[in-house]
């Protein structure tokens, strides 16, 4: 199954990824997580391993992968690997991806797009087609599982990423800008026919009304995770996150049970 996490920014997009596919791989799934988000360099310390290099590297850096990919014509031209010629256009699978380009520990392997390491080195339009094209040739087995934690907002859903998934996680904190993405994200998923749950994260017993009442139904609430002193700290020192949450092996359950029924 490929599961996309999304929301608006520091609302526990890499957090909710990180305790799922912990969870998920404690209950046998093979997970990969598949780090989009070029900006930020939290995701691998959340989930205890070094930061993998940047897959765009796989395709000679940023500015030849970008020339690759606006000129199809010139792949044959290019001395790319055998690999690297078969990913814009065939499928494969997770034992397909070279070594050298994800960690992996206790069941959880993470890949990384790419980041920005300096100034005017480009934009993440060439890390974010090659995600595109990633996911959608990636073939899954049985007992495998995706998870794409995105880049915060909705830009995804216009590139066209979010069509290649089976399922969309939007994440809500309780701020205004969350709970009105709410609707536009539900709204997006419809729009492209996909199913969506959403996480209630960093919950009060204040908030929680008001974070309720930002899903119209209340069915796909799929996970209430309160605001926890645990997470805080892991995130404030760069710590794995180690905590198990209840509301997140509730989360696993369902999507295996969903993942059953595809
Ligand atoms: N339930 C929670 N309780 C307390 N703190 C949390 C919780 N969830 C996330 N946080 C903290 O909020 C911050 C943002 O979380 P996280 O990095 O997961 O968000 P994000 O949506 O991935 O952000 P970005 O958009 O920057 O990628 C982190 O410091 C994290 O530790
Ligand atoms: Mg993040």
């Amino acid at each position: 199954m490929k599961i996309a996490i999304c929301g608006k920014g520091g609302c526990g997009k890499s957090t909710t990824t990180t305790l799922l596919g912990k969870e998920l791989a404690r209950m046998g799934q093979n997970v990969l997580v598949i780090d989009s988000d070029e900006s930020n360099f939290g995701l691998h310390r959340q989930l205890g391993v070094e930061l993998p290099r940047d897959f765009t590297e796989y395709f000679g850096g940023k500015d030849r992968a970008f020339k690759t990919m606006m000129t199809s014509g010139i792949l044959e031209q290019m001395k790319l690997s055998a690999f690297a010629k078969k990913f814009f256009s065939e499928d494969w699978t997770l034992s397909d991806i070279p070594e050298e380009y994800y960690e992996k520990k206790d069941g959880v392997m993470l890949m990384s797009s790419g980041k920005i390491h300096q100034a005017n080195e480009g934009c993440a339009c060439t890390m974010n087609s090659i995600i595109q094209q990633f996911i959608m040739h990636l073939q899954l087995r049985e007992m495998e599982t995706a998870i794409l934690d995105m880049e915060a907002g909705i830009e995804h859903f216009g590139r066209g990423t979010d069509n290649s998934m089976d399922i969309i996680l939007m994440i809500i904190d309780p701020t205004y800008e969350s709970m009105q993405l709410a609707g536009k994200i539900g709204e997006l998923a419809r729009s492209i026919e996909k199913p969506i749950l959403y996480i209630l994260n960093k919950v009060t017993e204040d908030s929680r009304e008001l974070m309720e009442g930002a899903v119209e139904d209340k069915n796909q609430i799929a996970a209430v995770i309160p605001q926890n002193k645990e997470i805080l700290e892991a995130g404030m020192f760069g710590k794995e996150l180690l905590i198990r949450e209840r509301e997140i092996r509730k989360l696993a359950v369902r999507l295996m049970g969903y993942g059953q029924m595809k």
